[in-house]
Formats: C-alpha cells, sequence, structure tokens
C-alpha cells in the first residue's frame, strides 16, 4: 500500500497512515440506533458503521471492515468529525468535506475507496430517519 503514497507530501502521508493503523473509533456497538455496512465494488472492500443516537445527536459512533490505507483511513477521520454532532448537520456532509479532511490529492480511481465511509453512514442515517417515519 505504501506505493499508493509515492509522491505524496510526507507530513499527509503519515497522517493517513496513522489513522490506517490506528484507526479511531474502531469496532461495533451493541444495539446500535443505526448501522449499515456496504462494500467497494471495485475491490470487495468493506466498512460498517454502528451509532447510537440521542436528542438528534451522534452520542457514539464505531466501525469497523476492511480495506485500502485510504478508505480506512478516511472513515477513521469521519467519526471523529461526525462523533457528538447534530445528525441534521451530518446529512450536509459531502464528499468535498471528506476530501477536504484527507488533505492529500485522491485520484479517480481511488475516489470510491475515500468516500465509502461516508457513503455508509449516510446510508446508515438515512435507513434510521426511515424507520422513524
Ligand atoms: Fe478497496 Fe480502496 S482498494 S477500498
Amino acid at each position: 500500500m505504501v506505493n499508493d503514497f509515492s509522491g505524496m507530501d510526507e507530513l499527509y502521508r503519515d497522517f493517513i497512515l496513522d489513522h490506517y493503523r490506528n484507526p479511531r473509533n474502531a469496532g461495533t456497538l451493541e444495539s446500535p440506533d443505526a448501522s449499515f455496512e456496504d462494500n467497494n465494488p471495485l475491490c470487495g472492500d468493506k466498512i460498517r458503521m454502528d451509532l447510537k443516537l440521542r436528542d438528534g445527536l451522534v452520542d457514539d459512533i464505531k466501525f469497523s471492515g476492511r480495506g485500502c490505507a485510504i478508505s480506512q483511513a478516511s472513515a477513521s477521520l469521519l467519526t471523529e468529525a461526525v462523533k457528538g454532532k447534530p445528525v441534521a448537520e451530518i446529512a450536509k456532509i459531502g464528499k468535498e468535506d471528506v476530501l477536504e479532511n484527507l488533505g492529500i490529492n485522491i485520484s479517480a480511481a481511488r475516489l470510491k475507496c475515500a468516500l465509502l465511509g461516508l457513503k455508509v453512514l449516510k446510508q446508515a442515517l438515512a435507513l434510521k430517519t426511515t424507520e422513524d417515519l
């Protein structure tokens, strides 16, 4: 996977690798209020997100799965960014926000890796909202 970072700025590479090797909020939650799992169809790598919600906020969030450094680091960063935030605010997070948070140039081929976590998170919350209707 280190080859993926050739030519990339050292600082950003270390930052991504740190999240990959020491993912924040890794694991699963018992009886989550919202949960979803999906894969990247190009490689089969998976991410699952479990959330606990309280008073319209993300009270807790965990992610699990397997995948390349970009997908795992992106999911790790995303969980940090949304923990404690209002669900309504999370609905506004776009792919530009995720890419900006990663702080590196993502090639078109790796976009699905970088955005898998966001896709899973949005789907988990969308299903929860549908259930509540
Ligand atoms: Fe599978 Fe990146 S190569 S998610």
